[in-house]
């Protein structure tokens, strides 16, 4: 009998990197593995290996370094895919094998142009060979919210005899209500004999905005796994969010009796973690996460919080780990004060190389701004580490001139990642246009501009401003963020940081395409 707490199973690197435009670079994926692994995730899906270069590269960098949870790799019930990910897999201290295929007759029928029968009989062949290399097969049961629960059950004994621990029962399109995705959870409980030899879990995915109340009732009908996301990104409407399963088990203990073992204190950051290198902004009403999730505006509200914060706040901010309080820092707090305040934070600067471009910034917002902000600092450190992290080209200069009775022309000056400078000037439509033409100029790679979005980090006119754009280049979707106190430089650098992603990440799929010296020699 499997011990008796919720397992976190999460999948923002696998499900959540599907959203289009969250294509993440291999060093960006180890980062937020070590976040998960600090929050005490019970099992990261890394990647689906056979899938792409890169997410074979990150299932084994991911595997070779994260020692606390278990690594998991996803596959097709395909031998090729369950090779793959065995090699990807091969440096983790607990690797786990995801495999499966649908259960639903449409998936059957449309997707797999297969029958019942052989179906089953694949998962099972898949299971089998996947216990060849490891002892940990997870099965998933593709689209189970639409399937007939007979065959379901039959599939769920079958693949625990093949072998598999842990069974996976997906709600794939979302389509299901809670009661009845209870009533499916409590069936396998009832009609499938050997379901007591597996850890049942629940994949819900939110097309009905559904995704959370499914899995909570998946784990009131016995389910001890939920698979999750940071911010509950993922395939179209997303996936059952992480921090709110896990604070829901928590907040209301006494009605599940069951919990997970994570440390809610990391949510806050690792969420503005996954946000940042995604791109994908969270909602300001997002529960748990989201900017007014511990906002009161109404006067009577706030009158209630004064008294005592109970009336009407049913989670302590703190337990979540947003800062304690609004310090409003100035140009006169000097380099420990800021410091201090970023460590409060969460924000750990490992030397005083990497502190002083933010500490430079921080006063040159301090002299427009009078004071600083929390949201300030986070944006402040957010877009250095964006500029830090990729070595690709650098936005030194950009100057506009537009107005009523002129032609918006931009004029940038940029560094290649060679360190030669070079500057161009275009015309546009309008000066972030004539900005984008500019850079097009000295960078030179196609590309089509397919969302911008641009909003305010702090209220005022002196507030910072943060663009978002999203880009297509070659059917990929990249992001790009950018932050400063004028929309025209914030504007350039998310352009800068979508580009130099793009760049980043195609080159690191090429060479990860080429084939070795040695195999080239064969
Ligand atoms: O939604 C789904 O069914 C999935 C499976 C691959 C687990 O993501
Ligand atoms: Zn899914």
């Amino acid at each position: 009998m499997p011990e008796d707490y919720v397992r976190i199973f999460d999948t923002t690197l696998r499900d959540g990197e599907q959203s289009p435009g969250a294509a993440l670079r291999v060093s960006e994926k180890l980062e937020i593995a070590r976040a998960l692994e600090r929050m005490g995730v019970d099992i990261i899906e890394a990647g689906f290996p056979i899938s792409s270069p890169g997410d074979f590269e990150a299932v084994r960098a991911i595997s070779a370094e994260i020692k606390d949870c278990i690594v998991c790799g996803l596959t097709r019930a395909r031998k090729e895919d369950i090779d793959c990910a065995a090699e990807a897999l091969k440096g983790a201290r607990r690797p786990r094998i995801h495999t499966g295929l649908g259960a639903s007759d449409n998936h059957i029928q449309y997707k797999l142009r297969t029958t019942r029968e052989k179906a089953l009989e694949q998962g099972v062949e898949a299971v089998r060979y996947a216990r060849r290399y490891v002892e940990d097969v997870q099965y998933y049961a593709e689209d189970a919210g639409r399937a007939d629960p007979d065959y379901l059950c039959r599939v769920i004994e079958a693949v625990i005899d093949a072998g598999a621990t842990t069974v996976n029962i997906p709600d794939t399109t979302g389509y299901t209500m809670p009661e009845e995705w209870g009533a499916l959870i409590r069936t396998l409980f009832e009609r499938v004999p050997n379901i007591h030899k597996a850890v049942v879990s629940v994949h819900c995915h939110n097309d009905l905005g559904l995704a959370t109340a499914n899995a909570l009732q998946g784990v009131r009908y016995g389910a001890r796994q939920v698979e999750c996301t940071i911010n509950g990104i993922g395939e179209r409407a997303g996936n059952t969010s992480l921090e709110e399963v896990v604070m829901a088990l928590r907040t209301r203990r006494a009605h599940f009796g069951v919990e997970t073992r994570i440390d809610p204190r990391h949510i806050y950051s690792i969420s503005r973690l996954v946000s940042d290198l995604t791109g994908i902004v969270v909602q300001p009403n997002k529960a748990i996460v989201g900017r007014n999730a511990f906002a009161h505006s109404s006067g009577i509200h706030q009158d209630g919080i004064l008294k005592d914060r109970s009336t009407y706040e049913i989670i302590d901010p703190r337990d979540i780990g947003v800062p304690e309080s609004e310090i409003i820092l100035s140009a006169r707090s000097g380099r420990h004060g800021l410091r201090h305040r970023l460590e409060e934070l969460g924000y750990v600067f490992k030397d005083a190389e990497s502190f002083e471009p933010v500490y430079q910034r921080f006063l040159a917002l301090a002299d427009k701004k009078k004071t600083v902000s929390d949201r300030d600092l986070e944006a402040i450190v957010a877009d250095q580490a964006r500029i830090m992290s990729l070595d690709g080209y650098a936005l030194e200069l950009v100057q506009v001139s537009c107005g009523n009775h002129s032609m918006p022309t931009a004029t940038v000056r940029l560094r290649t990642p060679e360190g030669t400078v070079k500057a161009d000037a275009a015309l546009g439509a309008g000066p972030v246009d004539a900005v984008y033409q500019a850079i097009n100029r000295v960078i030179g790679v196609p590309n089509e501009l397919i969302e911008f979005s641009i909003k305010a980090v702090t209220e005022g006119l002196d507030a910072i401003g943060e663009v978002t754009i999203r880009i297509r280049s070659d059917g990929q979707v990249f992001t790009g963020r950018g932050a400063d106190t004028d929309i025209i430089v914030a504007s350039a650098k998310a352009y800068m940081n979508a580009l130099n992603r793009l760049i980043a990440i195609q080159r690191e799929d090429r060479e990860r395409a080429l084939p070795s010296e040695e195999e080239a020699r064969r």
